[in-house]
């Protein structure tokens, strides 16, 4: 007997089955069941039957019978139809989502951790070599055994070079390479930009030109420091003045609006321009009008010591008492002074210890095209301002008795924001860049630490309490 399907099932069945394999499979089972049942009922022989069965499944076989997909097989398909997908996005997606990729994947990751770490440690014995190096030329610096070589190295070391120096250490560097060894009798011609650029004008005494500008310079002057958005340099110029203020050339009071007077002690304005000085002090009032510590002083930076001065000593041989500053402030003044090194050298003089120089200037840019354009316009802005305003302001800087512990620039350069101390005071804690903060000391101890491991004459360091001979 052949075992025949179940002609019929009942509608109970079918709705009991996933509806695709319904669908697709009801056609085939009816016809299957319709052919069975004929030949069920028709009662002729059994081998007759056989034979013609066999035929309807033969016909049958070569039907396609679609089977219901998995979802991991319907997760494939997708997946292949996005990898040849004509959207760029769609097909790198299903790239990085294949199992070839994440594969090689993990050797490039494994590759670039290994480049960089050896990286890291050629750029660490690098930082650390630059860091001997500037130790021991610093050192040398202060026994003032160090030639100019040395120093502009130093400079070099410390990512401080101006242009001047890098035309001189060009020079030292060309006869290096032809030999030469020992600088220390050695001295190459100066490049002074403020000297040698012609189309730097000579200094001058501006005082005549300011008071003729007073009464016009604020409208003249308001549009151009709009445009630049020089309100914010302004307030960061003010937000450092704490303790005693000086003001130097504080011109009509530009600054004023920006002081925060629960900070500061007591405050002195200087101008050389009288006029100027005027309109400044009628801004003080205005903003502060009960304000006692104040003072206006009509005077030239280059006479500032002169000026601080209280009073005479009323004995011989006695020192003259000078006021000092915690903060002196200055903007825009060095490109309109006679002598900018002359006044700076006495901006240090009248600063207390771990008091702040804070300069906002402007002068040469970083770039030639700019520096360009400010020596074409020089005499014109001269002419119009009263201010040399393609001055190398770093050349200033560098030959006054003044550290600088923050050299900010904007605008192409040309603005430049300044902080200084005094040479030898410490450095505050928010001053420290990051590197010398957290880095610099740590990489040097721990290379020292292992230079010592791998050096056998390395002094064995003493037990805790043992006594240490002092020759
Ligand atoms: C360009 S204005 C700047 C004024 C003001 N600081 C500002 O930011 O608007 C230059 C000022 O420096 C003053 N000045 C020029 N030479 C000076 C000197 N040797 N000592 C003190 N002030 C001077 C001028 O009188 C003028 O008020």
């Amino acid at each position: 007997m052949v075992a025949f399907p179940r002609p019929f099932m009942s509608f109970s069945h079918y709705a009991r089955q996933p509806i695709s394999r319904n669908v697709f499979l009801q056609p085939q089972r009816r016809l299957l069941s319709f052919t069975c049942s004929r030949y069920n009922n028709s009662h002729v022989d059994e081998n007759k039957n056989k034979k013609k069965l066999k035929n309807v499944f033969q016909a049958n076989a070569s039907r396609t019978v679609r089977k219901q997909k998995s979802k991991e097989e319907l997760a494939k398909e997708k997946f292949e139809e996005q990898l040849k997908s004509p959207n760029r996005f769609v097909r790198w997606g299903a790239i990085a989502r294949s199992e070839k990729f994440s594969k090689g994947m993990t050797k490039y990751m494994i590759g670039a951790y290994v480049v960089f770490l050896i990286y890291g440690l050629f750029f660490t014995k690098k930082l650390f070599a630059r860091d001997k190096e500037l130790e021991r030329l610093l050192k040398k610096q202060e026994e003032g055994n160090a030639n100019e070589y040395e120093i502009l190295r130093v400079k070099e070391l410390r990512g401080k070079l101006r242009r001047r120096d890098e035309l001189k250490l060009k020079e030292y560097k060309k006869m290096q390479e032809e030999g030469v060894e020992d600088f220390d009798d050695v001295h190459v011609q100066s490049f002074d930009q403020n000297k040698l650029n012609e189309q730097i004008l000579p200094a001058r005494d501006t005082t005549t030109f300011y008071q003729g500008k007073a009464s016009e310079y604020d409208k003249a002057i308001n549009m151009e420091e709009k445009v630049i958005f020089l309100g914010k340099r302004r307030k960061w110029l003010m937000k450092h003045c704490q303790g005693d203020v000086l003001e130097v050339s504080c011109g009509t009071g530009r600054n004023i609006k920006y002081l925060d007077m629960s900070r500061i002690n007591s405050i002195t304005f200087l101008d050389s321009s009288e006029n100027m000085m005027d309109i400044a002090h009628q801004k003080f009032r205005e903003k502060f009008p009960k304000y006692k510590k104040v003072a206006f002083v009509v005077g030239k930076a280059e006479n500032l010591v002169d000026l601080a001065e209280k009073g005479k000593p009323s004995k011989e041989n006695e020192k003259t008492e000078q006021v000092k500053y915690d903060t002196i402030v200055e903007a825009f003044g060095l490109c309109s002074h006679e002598d900018p090194v002359k006044a700076l050298n006495n901006f240090v003089k009248l600063l207390k210890p771990d008091g702040r120089i804070i300069l906002l200037e402007h002068g040469r840019g970083q770039y030639d095209f700019v520096n360009k354009m400010l020596d074409n316009r020089a005499e014109k802005r001269l002419n119009t301002w009263g201010c040399r305003w393609n001055l190398d302001l770093g050349e200033v800087l560098d030959d006054s008795d003044l550290e600088v512990v923050e050299e900010k620039r904007t605008h192409l350069g040309t603005t430049w924001c300044i902080i200084a101390k005094r040479k030898g005071d410490l450095k505050k804690k928010g001053e420290l860049g990051f590197v010398e903060k957290y880095l610099q000391s740590s990489i040097r101890k721990r290379m020292e630490s292992f230079e010592k491991k791998n050096d056998p004459d390395s002094e064995k360091q003493p037990e805790p309490g043992t006594p240490i001979n002092k020759s």
